[in-house]
């Protein structure tokens, strides 16, 4: 019970101090809380994000950071793989948030619950349980700030992707002088017949930002799920979480309940299975992305498109 209502403080705030226990010690009996597709697409939308995490500020802080200390030579073989790992890599990212949007925006919903939720503060103020379904409120926020800017990040990266074929800024600047949200922030108009090669530069910096925001809400959320709250990470692992853990949710009924009758929690031989469990789903998800980055390299190929190649389009005016 208490275990649900921390899940919920936990996803809303970095917890400050220790690691969030279940309240009581496990039971040993589990609930079924992702299913093997679910915690598929997770592993790929995590692994490729990871990789683009990691290549994306080698890029950006390549020069800075990497000649200084490692020299030119070094810092050309570290850019040129990063790119070609970038590219490739950014198509099983955009599958897997497809995937966990589909699989996922039913629960996620905001409805009467959280309006609750959100009164009682997460279990913060007072000592009520906070009512929650699937996802509290707290892990609502975390899947929406997920989906709203790994789509800005995605929609940046194409245009970025397929130079000067997909004009983002200026017609967004013009949107927001019409309806007046320029004059009302206390800004003048703002330019919205951008040059492609401003274009290119606005999404070079707008896909940075958001990169960076996302790579903020992610450090917290790894955090919650490993170090930050006891038994959190099976969810995600084999996809069984402990019946305290799950307490409300269960009584909720929107998990299926799957009483293990074996032998209690620390009895080895379960303990080897869940986290085989766990290891193959997070592996099937690295393979994923893996396999998609193939696809996609020999794929553009194919059609011809190497973004490597694209120093101008059609759009490109000297003005
Ligand atoms: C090593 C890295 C990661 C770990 C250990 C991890 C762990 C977890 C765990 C344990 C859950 C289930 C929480 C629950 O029961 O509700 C979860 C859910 C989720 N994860 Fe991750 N995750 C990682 C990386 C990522 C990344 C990189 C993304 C997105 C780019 C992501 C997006 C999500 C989303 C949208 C949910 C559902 C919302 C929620 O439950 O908070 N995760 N993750």
């Amino acid at each position: 019970m208490a275990a649900h209502r921390d899940a919920g403080r936990a996803a809303a705030l970095l917890p400050s101090a220790g690691r969030i226990r279940i309240e009581g010690g496990k039971v040993g009996r589990t609930v079924t809380r992702f299913k093997a597709v679910e915690r598929f697409a997770h592993w790929m939308l995590a692994g490729s994000f990871i990789l683009l995490a990691l290549t994306g500020l080698a890029t950006l802080f390549g020069r800075k950071v990497v000649i200084p200390l490692l020299g030119h030579e070094f810092n050309s073989t570290l850019l040129t793989g990063s790119k070609f790992i970038h590219n490739n890599v950014s198509w099983a990212f955009m599958i897997a948030l497809v995937m966990v949007f589909v699989m996922w925006i039913w629960h996620n919903i905001p409805n009467k619950t959280d309006w609750l939720w959100i009164k009682q503060g997460g279990g913060f103020i007072g000592d009520k349980h906070p009512p929650a379904k699937k996802f509290n409120f707290g892990q609502k926020i975390v899947f929406w700030a997920v989906i709203l800017l790994g789509f800005s990040v995605s929609l940046s990266g194409l245009s970025l992707l397929f130079p000067f074929e997909i004009q983002l800024f200026g017609h967004t600047f013009n949107i927001i002088n019409d309806i007046g949200m320029a004059e009302a922030a206390g800004f003048g108009p703002l330019q919205g017949d951008l040059t492609p090669h401003a274009e290119m530069q606005y999404a070079q910096l707008w896909h940075a930002i958001i990169g960076f925001l996302m790579m903020a809400v992610i450090l917290g959320h790894i955090y919650i799920g490993t170090l930050g709250m006891e038994g959190a990470f099976d969810a995600m692992g084999n996809g069984e979480v402990d019946e305290r853990w799950a307490n409300s949710t269960t009584r909720s009924g929107s998990m299926r309940s799957n009483k293990t009758n074996g032998p209690p929690q620390n009895d080895g031989r379960r303990r080897s299975n869940q986290r085989s469990r766990a290891m193959k789903a997070m592996l099937a998800g690295f393979l994923g992305v893996a396999v998609i980055g193939v696809v996609a390299y020999f794929g553009l190929h194919e059609i011809g498109f190497s973004s490597a190649e694209v120093y101008s389009g059609e759009n490109v005016r000297l003005d």
